[in-house]
């Protein structure tokens, strides 16, 4: 619980406003300033949110600058060795780890829901096959308010579990399709016997000629994936999430708002972006090329799957990806291949690089993740629609967070206005 104990006092133009200071459980002290528009008549100007807590949660705590990852309090490494992709999810759903029983009893729920209507399959064949299957995941989810009616009022606390668990369980079965149709390919339907993370390889790969045998150290790595990428606090796609629910909209259509904001190189895509990146480098002597170019300030070039928002140190989650990575590509005896090649070349060098210490740049999640996707045969357009597979339970636990709180207020930023002011309507004979 976040505690009021302080006050700041804030002085301008003769005025004096105070504004109380909340002490949170974990992380910096919070300056309330929602009174300061009233008592102060100024706004606040923060665009990029780099100081602004826009809500209160007790989901996921991040400390940028030690490179701590915690959910409900656990740390992410002991999540990603110990537990497992749909344990992790009841962790952030329901805030407590679960007893063996209930874990069954949520387990079975998900796999039991996850089929997808079956008029959902015409839906799908109405996109071109060269849909990028993020677009194609952007609509069908959207669309899921209008096969799943009966869970969409947001005021029934039943209706919001409801479609938790749906938006949980048939996350992959769509994603899954998508890539599927993208490829010209049936669908596969899931399978109740498998879990979570084999069911979804299952149904990517498998084909109506051959079925797939999951292996489970693939199988590990991509629950693995999925744990790492589960919750990330109030990130690019969960604001845009909150921010979509703020106003009752349904739970579909502001998952996939959230979807839509994941895609953007900057966020989610970055998975994509890293590997083609990689592959764009080609070889081993052209990398001082692009780091030249990932320096210079008038190059728009970036090092993808290099920097992070948060962590200033390094990425929890990139560290235990990195050894996923190593289990992958061992059990695959992909030792040498040119992109990998390229990728422990990179980041060695921009490991010892001062432009990339100095600015505390090191490789982020998604650096790694796509090394793993790739080798496991994903194409990169798949990177991003795996990542708003793991990513939709955090959306879902920080819309249901935010739905329960009685202090819920539709998101409503201000500006700065630097437009023209007043002016009369010219009519268009005399312009
Ligand atoms: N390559 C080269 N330089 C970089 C990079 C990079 N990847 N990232 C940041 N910088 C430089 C910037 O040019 C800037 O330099 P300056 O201070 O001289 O102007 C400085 O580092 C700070 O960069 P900002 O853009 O201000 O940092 P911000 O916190 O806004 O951006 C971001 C973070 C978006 C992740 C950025 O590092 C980036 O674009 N990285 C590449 C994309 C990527 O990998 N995104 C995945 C994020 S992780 C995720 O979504 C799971």
């Amino acid at each position: 619980m976040a505690q009021t104990t302080k006050t700041a006092t804030l002085t301008f133009e003769n005025k004096q406003v105070e504004l109380p200071i909340h002490s949170p459980t974990a992380g910096p002290d919070v300056l309330d300033i929602r009174k300061l528009y009233a008592q102060g008549g100024v706004f606040t100007y923060d665009p990029g949110y780099t100081s602004t807590a826009s809500c209160d949660s007790a989901i996921t705590f991040i400390d940028g600058d030690e490179g701590i990852l915690l959910h409900r309090g656990y740390p992410i490494d002991q999540l990603a060795e110990k537990s497992h992709f749909l344990e992790v999810c009841y962790l952030l759903l329901y805030g407590e780890l679960p007893t063996a029983d209930v874990l069954e009893d949520f387990e079975s729920r998900v796999t039991k829901h996850t089929m997808i209507h079956e008029q959902m399959h015409m839906f799908f064949r109405g996109f071109r096959r060269d849909a990028h299957p993020m677009a194609t995941m952007v609509g069908v989810v959207g669309a899921m308010s209008a096969f799943y009616h009966d869970s969409t009022d947001v005021s029934d606390p039943w209706q919001r579990e409801v479609a938790s668990i749906r938006l949980l369980a048939k996350m992959p079965t769509i994603a899954a399709m998508a890539y599927k149709y993208s490829v010209g390919q049936p669908s596969v339907y899931p399978r109740n016997d498998l879990d979570y993370a084999s069911n979804f390889l299952r149904m990517c790969f498998a084909v109506p000629a051959e079925d797939y045998e999951v292996d489970p150290i693939l199988s590990r790595a991509m629950d693995r994936i999925l744990t790492l990428h589960a919750d990330h606090e109030q990130n690019a796609s969960t604001s845009t999430v909150r921010l979509a629910s703020s106003s009752g909209a349904n739970p579909f259509a502001c998952i996939a708002a959230g979807i839509a904001c994941l895609w953007g190189p900057a966020h989610g895509g970055a998975n994509q972006a890293a590997l083609e990146m990689l592959r764009e480098i080609g070889t081993v002597d052209q990398i001082p090329e692009f780091i030249r170019r990932a320096k210079d300030k008038d190059d728009p070039f970036r090092l993808m799957g290099f920097g992070h928002r948060v962590y200033k140190n390094f990425d929890p989650r990139a560290k235990v990806m990195k050894q996923s990575a190593d289990e992958v590509l061992d059990l695959l005896g992909i030792e040498n291949n040119e992109t990998l090649k390229v990728a422990k070349e990179l980041e060695k060098i921009a490991l010892e690089d001062p432009y990339f210490v100095e600015k505390k740049l090191y490789p982020n999640v998604d650096f790694y993740s796509g090394i793993i996707l790739d080798a496991m045969g994903f194409p990169t357009s798949m990177f991003t629609p795996i990542f708003a597979v793991a990513r939709t339970v955090g959306w879902v636990s920080q819309w249901k967070e935010m739905i329960a709180d009685p202090a819920m207020k539709i998101g409503r930023p201000r500006q700065l206005y630097t437009g023209p002011t007043y002016r009369d309507y010219v009519d268009v004979e005399n312009r």
